[in-house]
């Protein structure tokens, strides 16, 4: 991972900033995330929920829509924040999500309220994936 330790700090901050901005009356489930892109930016994400409960998002949909909307195109790192004693990794649909914009190296850290606790590959998440390549040019 190229990312620096300054970077993996605002990952965090912006993160848990966003966790507290949560919308999650349903699950009561706070997630917070944020990455950093192509464009040095960093976007946050949380998770918003709604009455209709498919209808809800994740905090990763979130700061990739963020992202793309900001002009980012690719993810270097993203930053997944949420509590409990088991770590908050990206759902199943939210992995093909970041794989999109992320290569098979990109860091997907999983923190809790006192920092990072885990750090995975894209691959690790997601092996064998489908993506943008496997479609005909
Ligand atoms: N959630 C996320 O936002 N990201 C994850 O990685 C796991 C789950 C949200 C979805 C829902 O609003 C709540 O957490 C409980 O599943």
């Amino acid at each position: 991972m190229t990312t620096q330790e300054p970077e993996l700090d605002a990952l965090f901050a912006a993160a848990k900033n966003a966790q507290a901005k949560a919308y999650a009356p349903y699950s009561r489930f706070k997630v917070g995330a944020a990455l950093l892109a192509d464009d040095d930016t960093i976007y946050p994400g949380c998770n918003v929920e709604n009455a209709a409960y498919p209808v809800g998002a994740c905090a990763e949909a979130g700061a990739i829509s963020a992202m793309v909307a900001g002009g980012g195109r690719a993810i270097r790192a993203i930053l997944v924040l949420g509590d409990g004693e088991a770590l908050v990794t990206p759902c199943g649909a939210c992995r093909q999500r970041i794989r999109e914009f992320a290569t098979p190296e990109t860091p997907i850290l999983i923190a809790g309220p006192a920092g990072i606790r885990a750090r995975f590959s894209l691959a690790e998440l997601l092996p064998a994936s489908f993506g943008p390549a496997n479609l005909p040019a």
